[in-house]
């Protein structure tokens, strides 16, 4: 079993999908690495690194010749893998619903793509799931940008010339990002308010020391789909839900917002007008930003000012904490196909019923079988 690491293309992505410690696990499992010359670089790893768990460091076309599986960040332009065997495994995020031309590409190369954003969202794979391990650190870094953009601070603090006041920070979609941005929020010292169409996150917020605001009494309150996942909420619900953020908005200092919706544009929390609302230096971070946005104005890549507000729309926020969201994002690689590794052929043997290899399998054989793309 060989197993390719990619140097990401895309000169935004400084992550990498493997690290000297998986490198070493996979070897210790019997597998060969080959990671592509300058893998680590902007994730600060160096090819020595690599070389000293194990790795051998080569160029793309000599890395990705005889693989058995091909791992990456974000899935590479097809023409990139001519070289690769057929039936090779390409195991990375590879945005199958965005990227859908590609995914019939790589079919029609042979390659057998693996998405690890389609990952069930079962108990046993946890530890598996890169939007889990990626939002985690997403939902932190989103409140530090947040300090670092407001002119004020964030916990209230006596001081002799006379008392700091604390910042009020709601959080606007409360899975995996949105509680790490609570976490993180209230550990600064601010004061922290969120909210969720998921009536099962109410308990949450309170747990972390945070007010719930909470539409109440409106039809479809519980708004959890399959997976655990949100669904689109009523026209009711949406009109309840606008008029009891406006008037919560208007007295935030720092917005967080982190809602999104499974295959579908994120939805508009926040308008214009209710940005208009706010007081000039507040901060709102739209982390939903690459997937059409939750705020109104938000413009991926930018820190825009709207009406004295500052709107921070970070690209891939999870890469401007490289080093452990590549660290977390290997783990998930290896915590994948070491679970389904065969001892006696020192390789993993992927059944085709299982519940996580139906998940993520995009294409197989030169076809796309995955249901949610040809369901479609
Ligand atoms: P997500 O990234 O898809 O969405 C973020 C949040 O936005 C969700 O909480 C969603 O309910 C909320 N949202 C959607 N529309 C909204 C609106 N109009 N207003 C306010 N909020 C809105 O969600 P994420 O972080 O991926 O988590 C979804 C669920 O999956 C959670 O219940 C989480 O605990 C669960 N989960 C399960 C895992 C497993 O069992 N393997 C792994 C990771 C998460």
């Amino acid at each position: 079993m060989k197993i390719a690491v990619l140097k990401e293309s895309d000169p935004l992505e400084p992550r990498v999908s493997a690290t000297p410690e998986t490198v070493k696990k996979f070897i210790d499992l019997g597998a060969e690495m080959a990671v592509e010359q300058g893998a680590g670089d902007d994730a600060g790893i160096a090819d020595a690194d690599y070389t000293e768990a194990g790795a051998t460091i080569a160029g793309r076309s000599s890395a990705i010749a005889d693989a058995d599986a091909i791992f990456c960040i974000r899935g590479p332009d097809p023409a990139d893998l001519s070289g690769a065997k057929s039936g090779v495994w390409l195991i990375g995020s590879l945005n199958p619903f965005g990227e859908r031309e590609r995914v019939d590409a790589y079919a029609k190369a042979g390659v057998d793509a693996l998405a690890m954003e389609f990952m069930p969202r079962i108990t046993r794979a946890q530890s598996m799931d890169i939007l889990s391990s990626q939002s985690n650190l997403a939902g932190y870094k989103a409140v530090l940008d947040a300090c670092a953009e407001y002119g004020r601070a964030f916990p209230m603090m006596m001081t002799a010339a006379g008392t700091v006041s604390a910042a009020r920070c709601f959080v606007m979609g409360v899975g995996v990002a949105g509680l790490q941005a609570i976490a993180t929020a209230r550990r600064l010292g601010a004061q922290v308010s969120a909210t969720d169409v998921r009536a099962a996150t109410k308990e949450q917020i309170e747990s972390l020391g945070a007010k719930p605001i909470f539409v109440e009494d409106v039809e479809g309150i519980e708004g959890e789909g399959t997976g655990g996942y949100a669904t689109e909420m009523s026209e009711e619900y949406q009109k309840a839900q606008a008029e009891l953020v406006s008037s919560h908005i208007a007295k935030q200092d720092v917005v967080i917002t982190t809602a999104l919706i499974p295959g579908k544009p994120a939805p508009r929390l926040i308008s214009d007008a209710q940005i208009a609302t706010m007081r000039p230096g507040s901060v709102i971070v739209d982390l939903a930003v690459e997937q059409s946005g939750n705020v109104e104005g938000a413009v991926a890549g930018e820190v825009v000012k709207k009406h004295g507000v500052k709107i921070v729309g970070h690209r891939n926020v999870p890469g401007r904490l490289a080093a452990d969201a590549s660290a977390l994002f290997a783990r998930n690689l290896y915590n994948f196909l070491s679970a389904f590794w065969d001892e006696e052929a020192k390789k993993p043997v992927l059944p085709e019923d299982d519940e996580i290899v139906q998940g993520v399998t995009l294409t197989r054989g030169g076809e796309v079988v995955n249901e949610r793309l040809t369901a479609n």
